[in-house]
């Protein structure tokens, strides 16, 4: 058993362009930690197209707007995956994150960090684009990771994401993963690029976590609704992936952010 003094850290992976890969990230990421005894918890930010709950096999009871609605609480909300591993699911097709009011906005706010004992992990998989409600629930993390591929048609969207997060809401750190990539020394060399003129232009500091390869296996292990990683522990995707969370492990989260921040009477930034 995990105590708890760990305080619990949220970290959010946004993209800009959707189908990159968040979801299979997050899925795959939680799962590791998990392993490792990590209480994580993974919030389900599409709440469009929640697929999260497909791609670790199980079906939610109940969902986030039950809890909006205050038929449930959040606690109650939660679906356990396994040990140490949950899910707040989304209610698919009803609203988006970036459709919720303030005050909803708020009260989720609220009680999720009211949870905070309970996890030392909150990981939240947010909907593509770039609507107010998904910046202002990135903006609400501890670290920032942005996923995108080495094209410029998703590069440029990772960028206007992180315009959004450090211009409006003062971040200042992210991590970059880069996925599908057909040629990684190709990849390498274009996103080396792009850090080096975002980081000018933005005055931030990006550290490029990975770069996965295009891996046809993933959709495999969408299609089984089982974690990659539980599927193929050795493969060097999965190593990769690894990598991820002890380089998101050692880097401390940025004490000046987190979900309290948004309590202050700033929020007409
Ligand atoms: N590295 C990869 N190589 C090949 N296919 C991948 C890779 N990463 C993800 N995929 C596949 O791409 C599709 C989209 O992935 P995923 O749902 O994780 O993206 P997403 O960013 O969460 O999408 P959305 O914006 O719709 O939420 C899935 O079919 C997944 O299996
Ligand atoms: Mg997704």
């Amino acid at each position: 058993m995990m105590s708890h003094e760990f305080s619990t850290k949220v970290i959010s992976f946004s993209s800009g362009k959707g189908g990159v890969g968040k979801t299979s990230l997050v899925s795959n990421l939680g799962s590791l930690w998990a392993q490792q005894g990590k209480k994580t918890l993974l919030i389900d930010g599409d709440w469009h197209l929640g697929k999260l709950g497909i791609a670790m096999g199980v079906r939610p009871q109940w969902t986030v707007e039950k809890v909006l609605s205050g038929t449930i609480t959040l606690k109650d909300a939660i679906t356990p995956i396994s040990d140490s591993l949950s899910l707040l699911a989304s209610p698919s097709g009803i609203l988006g994150f970036e459709e919720l009011d303030e005050t909803s906005r708020h009260q989720l706010f609220y009680a999720i960090e009211d949870l905070h004992n309970e996890f030392d992990l909150i990981l939240i998989d947010h909907s593509s684009g770039l609507h107010q409600g998904v910046t202002t629930f990135a903006a609400a993390a501890h670290q920032h990771v942005v996923v995108t591929t080495s094209e410029p048609t998703s590069y440029t969207d990772a960028y206007a994401v992180m315009k959004i997060l450090s211009q409006r809401y003062s971040i200042r750190e992210f991590g970059l993963v880069v996925t599908m990539s057909h040629d990684h020394a190709e990849s390498q060399r274009i996103m080396e690029r792009f850090i080096e003129i975002t980081t000018a232009q933005l005055n931030v500091k990006i550290k490029l976590l990975e770069i996965f390869p295009w891996e046809p296996k993933l959709s495999l292990s969408i299609i089984k609704q089982r974690p990659f990683i539980d599927l193929y522990p050795r493969d060097p995707f999965t190593r990769k992936l690894s990598l991820i969370c002890k380089k998101l492990d050692e880097n401390p989260a940025a004490r000046n952010h987190g979900l309290q921040f948004f309590y202050a009477p700033a929020l007409g930034r």
